[in-house]
């Protein structure tokens, strides 16, 4: 369920969009941000304040892959296993990444830091292995370079905040 502080948040930018329809995204990331996904109320809130029907709010959401309808870690790491990337190694650099976390792909680590999901092209071919976390992308991996940034982000020393990002994009 939408908190008001939400709803007075997507109904403040309504006024940057033409229509209420043209807001839909920006009003969907508002809903993720409370939970870490979009629940079903979520999507239904979102709908009412943009006077639409739930099923086209659904469809956006299910159209884009940082919409996430299921709990999520923290962290979500896109890891790109299509085929120019695979090409480069990054089947198996997913399953060490994936056996790094204890976790299958699309699984979540025990302590909800981390969701591995395959990714289709993240559009930086030439750098892979390459995974996008949250909103930022790693590339060139290595083993090591795996291991720092794995790290990093449990120690708080790498930080991707993307509901920071999401907010100056949405400022
Ligand atoms: Fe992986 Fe393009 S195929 S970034």
């Amino acid at each position: 369920m939408l908190s008001a502080a939400a709803r007075a948040e997507i109904e403040a930018h309504l006024k940057k969009y033409p229509t209420k329809r043209s807001a839909i995204i920006p009003a969907l990331y508002i809903a993720q941000r409370a939970h870490g996904y979009l629940t079903p109320e979520a999507i239904r809130d979102v709908a009412q304040v943009l006077e639409l029907e739930p099923t086209e709010v659904r469809s956006v959401a299910g159209f884009y892959s940082l919409f996430y309808k299921e709990p999520v870690g923290k962290h979500v790491i896109h890891f790109c296993n299509d085929l120019p990337c695979a090409l480069r190694g990054a089947d198996e650099f997913l399953k060490k990444l994936c056996a790094r976390l204890g976790v299958e792909p699309h699984g979540t680590t025990g302590d909800g830091m981390f969701t591995v999901e395959p990714a289709m092209c993240l559009a930086a071919c030439d750098r892979a292995p390459l995974m996008q976390v949250d909103l930022d992308y790693f590339e060139n991996l290595t083993e090591e370079k795996l291991d720092e940034i794995l790290d990093g982000f449990r120690t708080g020393t790498i930080q991707t905040d993307a509901a920071s990002v999401i907010k100056s994009e949405l400022a």
